[in-house]
């Protein structure tokens, strides 16, 4: 089991790193006016996702393989998971708007991505203590 958990944990910060990584363009792509720029960005965001993608798959199976194959339970688990499908949502969302930037069709501006950036760390601080702490 140790060895599962091993690797959930490593998908799990692979995949933070992009989901922090990838809102951080978008601040940059909506303050953009140069074409070189905006076309490095628009490279950018559209690797990053494809690259951070699986990661994120990988991230879920192995929590669900510790879930069921190890027998884990509790109010907590319902909790984490909960909060899980609404990060694989915000993940989700930064792949329509990597295509929204990419049709130049982006109507948000950069502020709105500096608190967008945000999100993240809020389900990270919430996931963590509930698989930590086990408060419930
Ligand atoms: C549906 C998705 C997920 C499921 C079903 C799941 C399930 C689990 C389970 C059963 C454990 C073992 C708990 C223990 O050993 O006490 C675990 C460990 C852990 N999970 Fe997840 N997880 C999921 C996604 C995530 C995500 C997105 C994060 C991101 C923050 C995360 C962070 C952790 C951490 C840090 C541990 C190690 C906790 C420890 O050793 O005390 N998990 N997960």
């Amino acid at each position: 089991m140790l060895w599962v958990k091993a690797f959930h944990i490593i998908f799990v910060v692979s995949w933070f790193a992009g989901l922090f990584y990838l809102p951080r363009i978008f601040v940059n792509h909506a303050m953009a006016t140069e074409p070189a720029e905006i076309a490095r960005l628009k490279l950018m965001e559209r690797k990053l996702y494809r690259f951070v993608t699986p990661i994120g798959a990988l991230a879920i199976i192995f929590g669900l393989w510790l879930w069921f194959g190890y027998g884990f339970s509790g109010g907590w688990l319902h909790a984490k998971t909960t909060l899980v499908f609404l990060l694989a949502g915000y993940h989700l969302y930064c792949g329509h708007l990597v295509k929204q930037f990419a049709a130049d069709k982006n109507t948000r501006s950069h502020v709105f991505y500096r608190w967008f950036n945000e999100a993240p760390v809020l389900l990270l601080t919430a996931i963590v203590i509930l698989v930590t702490v086990k408060p419930f």
